[in-house]
């Protein structure tokens, strides 16, 4: 496989907020519908010079809970590339040993989506190369919702009567829907909004943050290079003092 050994200080985990299809379209007079069409072929594009890059996780925003509220046109049209995609690159995802995880609420997806998902979730469970984390119908605040669901529901369903106060932040964690994955080191947004549109709020506590005025559908494997290489020169303090304060 042509993958380039990993670059020492990029990234492990990066997330990207796909922002600025719609605009893309309406710029050239087009539907938003081609915006999205064409922010797929981006995401084809980003995932392939993150694998070459070295990146060991990849967690792509596609539709967040809120998105529900767009017109049934749209969401439909989105919905359909989704399955369109995973049916389409299955054959990628293999050759590449890519493994295919997801992230949000898989029960609010149509039933048609929750199966090509789960299919191609289990078709690629086995393979060790990069993991690329669908965020589809993904909320951050409906994930620690459900989260906290489901911890009550185990120590429910274990009789456990501890105190609430024993809850620690692992357990929560360790309910999140990815529990085995590692905290995005970096989360990039494009399209020129700084915000995080209720992406990754538990896991992202300390991610470093990266803004690009360039729309989803423009990205090219240079914009990833340029936000990784910025993360490079990120001081990460995690609270705790400046190595400067340290030494003086
Ligand atoms: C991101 O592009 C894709 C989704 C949210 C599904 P948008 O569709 O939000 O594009 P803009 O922000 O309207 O340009
Ligand atoms: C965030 O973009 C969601 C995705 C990229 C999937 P939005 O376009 O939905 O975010 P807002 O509405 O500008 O905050
Ligand atoms: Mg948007």
């Amino acid at each position: 496989m042509d993958r380039e050994p990993q670059v020492s200080g990029y990234p492990v985990h990066a997330g990207i907020i796909m922002d600025g299809n719609g605009r893309w379209a309406q710029r050239r007079g087009l539907k938003r519908t081609q915006g999205h069409l064409e922010g797929l072929k981006a995401a084809k594009r980003i995932v392939k010079a993150a694998r070459d890059m070295g990146v060991k996780y990849l967690t792509l925003y596609a539709f967040s809970t809120e998105n529900w509220k767009r017109t049934a046109e749209e969401t439909g049209f989105i919905m359909s590339l989704v399955k369109q995609h995973l049916r389409a690159e299955l054959d990628f995802y293999r050759e590449n040993r890519i493994r295919i995880r997801h992230a949000g609420d898989s029960g609010g997806l149509p039933p048609d989506i929750q199966k090509e998902l789960s299919g191609a979730i289990n078709d690629t469970k086995d393979f060790d190369g990069m993991q690329v984390i669908l965020a589809i119908n993904y909320g951050g605040r409906d994930e620690i919702v459900r989260a906290v669901q489901k911890l009550a529901g185990m120590r429910k369903l274990a009789a456990e009567s501890e105190p609430a106060e024993n809850i620690a932040e692992r357990d929560i964690a360790g309910c999140l829907d990815n529990p085995d994955i590692p905290d995005p080191d970096l989360i990039i947004r494009s399209a020129g909004e700084h915000r995080t549109s209720n992406f990754l709020l538990w896991e992202g506590a300390y991610s470093e943050l990266y803004f690009s005025q360039k729309l989803w559908p423009d990205w090219e494997k240079e914009d990833l290079k340029a936000a990784l290489e910025d993360f490079c020169k990120r001081d990460r303090r995690y609270g705790a003092e400046t190595a400067s304060a340290m030494s003086a």
